[in-house]
């Protein structure tokens, strides 16, 4: 409507249509944004959901917090052996369940989109328990460590068009036979590679092979073997200085590929690659040999920074997935796990941040702004890498978890974290209740669905 239109005619009347006109106009707007947002949301799938809710980096210190305590779980032994216990499970059931013969057909198919559907409750029970698989790190053995209610075990997805088959660790190693997958990332990365080991575990005991450098575990009935390699960003790293960025101060190589696993990378059938919780820790970004950006640290005379953490990410993610994809020694195909939704409520791990008392899944996904920017800008790397890297880009897969499990709220060790029977009580020396894990996933517990996931995708990809 033009300005002219708004100047309104004298008297009542001419208010009065002057309001009505007013009414009919917005009406029209609406209905117009209506059409347009939801034809964007159709061309765009789950564009609303993933819709930008903030802006850029979310600076302070409860990132950093959030990221020190990723670094506090554990980094893998090399040389570690695996830890006794009892291998074989009663309770662990593989193969075909009740609950898959009462669902709608087709299986899994090409053409079905995994990630979009709902969670079911499945009374079979998880894949393994905390009594069947010898590794389960101690913060993620939720059960060992007293949490009371085991709901959260036994919730499946289920896929809109198709079936996500209950996981079938003898058809998985033989499918992998001869064959090596490796995960590499960081400490989430971990929890999904140990998922997978307990699940395998119930059919096959691995021999662990590990070195300082990777961990790795051999099955030995199929040749199978699986790996995990640390890297915290996919990309270089360094504290080397660099121009005005100190020594000693984290420096991320925006464009250069973390050599670490890329030496490697021959060797790989599936490599599953997975990041971004880094991106809230202190560091420089360096792209062309130039210091670009920072997060939690800026000199204030070094002027406004080119790029922030977000962004920095995105540039990561192409950067790895291109050289992974381009890499001509490379066969196999490289699954990009998308990034971890956590649930802290009323405040991060050290404000006070919880997940007490969630037992089951929402109706709906959890917004999260940084979550929700993260995960475009992962997405947005990614789809450059597949563009950058032309007819090789087909090796480069999604493994688009974020929706799915930003409803799964109760699948976090939350207090549960260690076994100290005091942990509801006891308090550090001001009085603060002990930090949660509303980030990792408790073992059994949603974690396995995304090797689920992941053997589905397997199995299109490498299938004849
Ligand atoms: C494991 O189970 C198999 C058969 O189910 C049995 O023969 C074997 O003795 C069991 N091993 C242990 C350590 O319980
Ligand atoms: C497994 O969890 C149960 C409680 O459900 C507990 O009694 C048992 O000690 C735990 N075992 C291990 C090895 O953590
Ligand atoms: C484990 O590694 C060593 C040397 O790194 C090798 O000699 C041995 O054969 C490996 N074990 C298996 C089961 O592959
Ligand atoms: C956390 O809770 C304690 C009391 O339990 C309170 O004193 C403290 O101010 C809270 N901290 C934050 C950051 O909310």
């Amino acid at each position: 409507m033009s300005l002219p239109e708004m100047q309104a005619p004298a008297g009542a009347g001419g208010i009065r249509r002057l309001l009505l006109k007013v009414i009919v106009s917005a009406v029209a707007l609406l209905l117009a944004l209506v059409v347009i947002s939801l034809s964007v949301g159709s061309s765009l799938p789950g564009a609303s959901l993933r819709a930008y809710l903030t802006t850029g980096a979310r600076g302070g210190s409860e990132n950093d917090a959030t990221a020190d305590f990723l670094l506090s779980t554990r980094v893998f032994q090399g040389d570690q052996e695996p830890l006794p216990g009892t291998v074989n499970s009663s309770e662990a059931s593989l193969g075909t369940r009740e609950d898959d013969r009462n669902m709608p057909v087709p299986v899994a198919t090409g053409t079905c989109d995994l990630y979009r559907g709902e969670w079911f409750f499945d009374s079979s029970g998880p894949l393994y328990t905390n009594n069947s698989c010898p590794l389960i790190t101690k913060t993620q053995n939720c059960q060992g460590n007293g949490r009371p209610d085991k709901g959260y075990e036994n919730w499946r997805w289920k896929p809109e068009q198709c079936i996500l088959p209950r996981f079938d660790a003898a058809k998985f190693l033989e499918f992998m036979r001869g064959k090596t997958l490796a995960f590499v990332g960081d400490s989430v990365a971990r929890n999904q590679m140990e998922s997978l080991l307990c699940i395998l575990w119930q059919v096959d005991t691995p021999v662990n092979n590990g070195t300082k450098r990777m961990q790795k575990w051999i099955f030995r009935s199929t040749s199978t073997t699986i790996i995990r390699i640390w890297s915290s960003w996919l990309v270089h790293r360094s504290i080397e200085a660099v121009e005005f960025a100190p020594q000693g101060l984290d420096k991320v190589f925006l464009d250069i590929p973390d050599e670490t696993f890329m030496e490697l990378l021959p060797s790989f059938d599936v490599l599953v690659l997975s990041s971004g919780h880094w991106f809230a820790k202190r560091s420089a970004y360096i792209l062309n040999d130039n210091v670009v950006g920072g997060q939690l640290w800026w000199p204030r005379e070094a002027g406004n920074m080119q790029m922030n953490n977000v962004d920095g990410f995105a540039v990561s993610v192409e950067t790895c997935l291109t050289a992974v994809a381009m890499n001509p020694n490379f066969k196999g195909i490289a699954v990009l796990r998308t990034y971890s939704p956590d649930h802290y409520e009323g405040g991060t791990w050290n404000t006070n941040g919880s997940c007490t008392g969630k037992v089951k899944p929402l109706d709906e996904a959890v917004r999260n702004g940084f979550t929700n920017t993260m995960y475009e800008k992962q997405v947005a790397g990614f789809k450059k890498a597949v563009q950058n890297s032309g007819e090789h880009g087909s090796k480069l897969k999604l493994m688009d978890i974020t929706e799915p499990f930003a409803s799964r709220v109760d699948g976090h060790p939350g207090p549960y974290r260690s076994a100290d029977p005091n942990k509801k009580t006891q308090r550090g020396p001001d009085g603060r209740p002990p930090p949660q894990d509303c980030l990792h996933w408790c073992m059994p517990g949603p974690v396995d669905t995304w090797n689920e996931m992941l053997f589905e995708t397997i199995k299109r990809e490498l299938a004849g």
